[in-house]
């Protein structure tokens, strides 16, 4: 039962991803929420269905040189470079933190190397009850190396599969679009043994200031995320669906792209997402997931839907 400030409707937006239950299908993107401190001041983070905090490596990572985000047209393009503080720090000083809000953690992760799995492995399995999931990222544009997991079929089943074989949570794999066949690799992470597959990272873009001659980004390329890529983040969803269905693989797909309203959710569902993370939207909309949240069951509702559930692969073409 969902309270709404009019009315009491009846309406199910719980979402079961394999063994991971959330309370609804509203999660917010790694890299966008921070490590979601100053976010508790905007509103009651136990509204999410689950927080992905910032990647996380091994080692502490400075990330790439200043200007590393500028904005373009609908899209955000940044090169962050993965700056964070390490594992070890994540987990002593971050987690603690995270857990207090009361939402689900998802916590991603980045390797370079399969022996880096096996570190995560165990320190992980450490504070296993504190963790919901695990995102394994094999995306990211903005390091070297970043989406090498992410762009070949046989990599990244290996990577997944080394990473299965150390931890019994849930397991997600973030796609990177920046391939040509984006539905081959989720195959592969799917035969790695992955619980679940999200799409997409950031799409490789580039930004140019022609008066000076200069990229506006101190890394040259960096990722575009927003509005701009909705319809690629859609496309990948949906051919990730069905090269799924026609393999009989039947993990969940998690959308992300450019999702800034429920309707955009919406649109997701249709084309076989379970459930989405909301990204760049929680820059210039700090309560965008909480609104789509609350919009949510009343969407559902005005369109004779009792379940959000249903929507999932129902698009007709
Ligand atoms: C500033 C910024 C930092 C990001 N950092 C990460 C990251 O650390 N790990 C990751 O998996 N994705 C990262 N992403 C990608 C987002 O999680 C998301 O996949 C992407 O932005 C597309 O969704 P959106 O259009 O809703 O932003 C980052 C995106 C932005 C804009």
């Amino acid at each position: 039962m969902i309270k709404n400030s009019a009315f009491f409707i009846s309406m199910n937006l719980k979402i079961q991803l394999g063994k991971l239950t959330l309370q609804n299908p509203v999660m917010v993107a790694s890299g966008t929420f921070g490590y979601a401190r100053e976010m508790a001041a905007v509103f009651d983070l136990s509204r999410l269905g689950a927080m992905i905090p910032k990647t996380v490596t091994i080692t502490p990572r400075e990330g790439n040189q200043t200007p590393r985000a500028v904005e373009t047209t609908a899209g955000l393009l940044n090169a962050i470079g993965l700056d964070n503080d390490g594992i070890d720090r994540f987990l002593t000083e971050k987690l603690p933190d995270l857990k207090k809000y009361g939402s689900p953690i998802i916590v991603s992760v980045a390797v370079k190397s399969p022996e880096e799995c096996d570190l995560f492995g165990e320190k992980l399995r450490k504070k296993a009850s504190e963790i919901a999931a695990v995102e394994l990222n094999v995306s990211c544009p903005n390091v070297s190396g970043g989406t090498d997991f992410g762009t070949d079929p046989m990599l990244c089943e290996e990577i997944v599969r080394r990473m299965r074989s150390v931890t019994e949570h849930f397991l997600m794999v973030k796609l990177t679009p920046n391939v040509t066949k984006i539905a081959e690799i989720a195959m592969a992470a799917a035969r790695g043994g992955a619980d679940a597959v999200s799409a997409i990272n950031t799409c490789l873009g580039m930004s140019v200031d022609w008066r000076n001659r200069e990229p506006r980004l101190a890394n040259v390329v960096g990722g575009l995320s927003g509005p701009a890529i909705k319809p690629i983040a859609l496309r990948c969803v949906h051919q990730i669906y069905q090269e799924f269905r026609k393999n009989g693989v039947n993990i969940p797909i998690v959308g992300i792209g450019g999702i800034a309203s429920a309707e955009d959710l919406l649109e997701f569902l249709v084309v076989g997402a379970s459930a989405v993370q909301i990204g760049t939207a929680n820059f210039y909309n700090p309560t965008a997931a909480l609104q789509i949240i609350e919009r949510l069951p009343q969407i559902l509702e005005e369109n004779g839907i009792d379940d959000v559930n249903e929507l999932t692969g129902t698009l007709k073409y």
